[in-house]
């Protein structure tokens, strides 16, 4: 998605600017451009494609200057061309911008009457044609950016920069994610703070509506023109670790990150055999009341809430829902009091995740109904950290890959952890299943790590998926969602279309497309629906298709004509869903890796989607 970086200093940013942008390319973009102000001009690159291609042009066009502002854009409105990039430029003022504006036909309509002219077919370039014309009537930047604020509908970000004002870099926070970074006589701005780790490691996070003014030496920040103070948070060392080491690309060495980053998430929670009495002790009194749950989440983290409603349902008695947020927030929830609503995102930043939390505390409020509302996220410092009642951490450190992998993993240990913490204070799970599971828990990063000794075996079999087009992945109970999420991986990073199913629903379309050239993954776990999924794979074999099964060591599943074997090490069947992730991680990394596929950033997708 859309990245933006901005500096004002005394030294020249420009190598900052594009060092930001690096690294922000995890996130997912396919144009980028900068904009410094040099002796009262604007000087302005911008490329289509990677932001090597930008860090070239800059160079060659020995681009320097103390004040500037940068992006990655993620097409939107128009496509991915050289004219569509930021900074888009209106007389002397330069802006960048995340997000939508979503009225910005009819503030177009009213400045093309004005005289001005389109360059680009984005909804950005509204923005500085407003400003520019502001100016004319106003006499410095800030005054100008005010006025022209509430005229926009939508989400944003916005860097914005003057040739007349060469010491000041304003910037606007309504919807979309914005940092300021703080160095020692010199400011930052960027979405994402890993951007600007290389210079600062103090960060003060704007509110929705805050309106800032940077110059080198002084930060103000501004609520419908009143100044208001925002903290300075300094970083913990070990949010920056991330580089991608020995490993040839980001989500691989994410993958092999997951025993430990799954040790660090169980361990703030457990003390020996019991829950700790701190962890999530805040929301006790909420837990006690509530009488169901609905979760909400996208993407990958929509499934870790679908396996988390079955752990809610078997272990603790609570019903639970789980919906896409996209669809959750448009349909018109009916809102229940005592309803804890569970928002699952890595990033927090997610505009549907986040759009359908709002939704619901309005909703809530206008009804006088009384819930409570937590986050299991992976940002200490989001947006729906802030805007929860209560929070769960995962503690999976930065990932990078677009495709989850130990975020998704370390979402399932601390939504695990979260059923136990209510099972214990509503009495509704006995001490028995209660020390097994935490027993389990302690003992998850080992088998992972085991599990993980199958690499190679794993790569062998990818070898035969090249070929292919399509691909079913099946499972049953809690490895439904792993089939679903195992289909997701294979399809984001390979682009080979794959399919999620319930293996109790072959029968009732995919086993149509079952032929000798149809793969299907099988997750067999040693669990109670064992002897039904191998009937699943009869069905399968009957019509010739290939097997690729990854199954308990014990299940008794042999290798055989057509039926191929993985073996993972015997979990506890309450956590096989953890454990059988990472085959399927592998499959897909490999299998995209073979493909020659951009593995960290597969086209067309972004790591934190902040637009609708
Ligand atoms: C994007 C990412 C996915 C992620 C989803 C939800 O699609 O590529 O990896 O699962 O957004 O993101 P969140 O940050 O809310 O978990």
């Amino acid at each position: 998605m859309c990245g933006i970086v901005g500096g004002v200093a005394e030294r020249n940013i420009s190598h900052v600017l594009i060092e930001g942008l690096k690294r922000l390319e995890y996130r997912g973009y396919d144009s980028a451009g900068v904009a410094v102000i040099d002796h009262g001009d604007i000087l302005r690159e911008r490329r289509v494609g990677k932001v090597a291609n930008l860090a070239e042009a800059v160079e060659q066009a020995e681009i320097s200057g103390s004040l500037g502002i940068a992006h990655t854009r993620w097409a939107t409105h128009g496509k991915p061309t050289e004219a569509n990039a930021h900074p888009h430029v209106s007389g002397k003022v330069a802006v960048v911008h995340n997000g939508i504006i979503e009225n910005y036909q009819d503030i177009k309509q009213s400045l093309i009457a004005l005289g001005y002219h389109f360059s680009s077919q984005t909804d950005s370039e509204v923005v500085a044609h407003l400003i520019d014309h502001q100016l004319k009537t106003t006499a410095d930047l800030l005054t100008a950016v005010q006025q022209i604020v509430p005229q926009l509908k939508g989400a944003y970000a916005l860097g914005i920069i003057h040739t007349d004002f060469p010491d000041q870099l304003v910037t606007v926070r309504e919807g979309s994610p914005l940092v300021i970074g703080v160095g020692i006589g010199e400011n930052f701005i960027s979405s994402d703070q890993l951007a600007l780790l290389p210079v600062t490691n103090r960060f003060m996070y704007l509110e929705e509506g805050d309106i800032a003014l940077l110059t080198r030496d002084h930060i103000t920040v501004f609520v419908d023109g009143q100044t208001v103070q925002r903290p300075i948070k300094e970083l913990d060392a070990t949010v920056s670790n991330a580089s991608k080491g020995e490993y040839k690309h980001y989500m691989l060495k994410e993958i092999y990150e997951q025993p430990e980053a799954i040790q660090q998430t169980i361990s703030q929670a457990l003390n020996g055999n019991v829950l700790r009495e701190d962890f999530l002790a805040s929301a006790v009194v909420d837990f006690a009341r509530i009488q169901q749950v609905q979760i909400i989440a996208c993407g990958t983290s929509y499934h870790a809430g679908m396996i988390a409603k079955y752990w809610f349902e078997q272990l603790i008695d609570l019903p639970c829902q789980v919906e896409i947020a996209s669809e959750y927030r448009y349909r018109s929830p009916v809102i229940v009091a005592d309803t804890l609503y569970v928002c699952i995102s890595q990033s927090g930043e997610t505009a549907d995740t986040l759009a359908a939390l709002r939704d619901t505390q309005k909703r809530a409020a206008a009804k006088h109904c009384n819930i409570s509302t937590l986050a299991v996220c992976n940002v200490a410092t989001s947006s729906m950290i802030r805007e929860t009642d209560h929070h769960l951490l995962t503690l999976a450190g930065p990932e990078i890959g677009v495709a989850s992998t130990k975020a998704f993993t370390t979402q399932l240990a601390a939504l695990m952890l979260l059923v136990l913490k209510i099972g214990q204070v509503k009495h509704n799970i006995s001490a028995q299943v209660l020390t097994e599971i935490i027993v389990a828990l302690w003992h998850l990063p080992k088998v992972l790590t085991d599990t993980l000794q199958n690499d190679r075996n794993i790569l062998a079999l990818s070898t035969l998926f090249v070929e292919k087009n399509h691909c079913l992945f099946l499972g049953r109970g809690t490895e439904f969602p792993i089939a679903l999420e195992g289909a997701l991986k294979l399809k984001e990073i390979s682009y080979i279309h794959a399919e999620g199913y319930a293996a109790g629903e072959l029968k009732h379309g995919p086993l149509a497309l079952v032929d000798n050239d149809m793969p299907v993954v099988i997750l067999a776990p040693q669990d109670h629906m064992l002897d039904k999924l191998k009937s699943n794979m009869e069905e399968v074999q009957a019509r010739g298709g290939e097997l690729f099964v990854f199954a308990d060591e014990h299940s008794g599943i042999q290798k055989a004509d057509r039926q191929h074997v993985v073996y993972v090490p015997t979990i506890d069947e309450r956590l096989a869903p953890i454990v059988y992730s990472i085959p399927v991680q592998l499959l897909s990394y490999h299998v995209a890796v073979l493909r020659g596929t951009d593995v960290d950033q597969p086209r067309n997708l972004a790591k934190s989607v902040t637009v609708e």
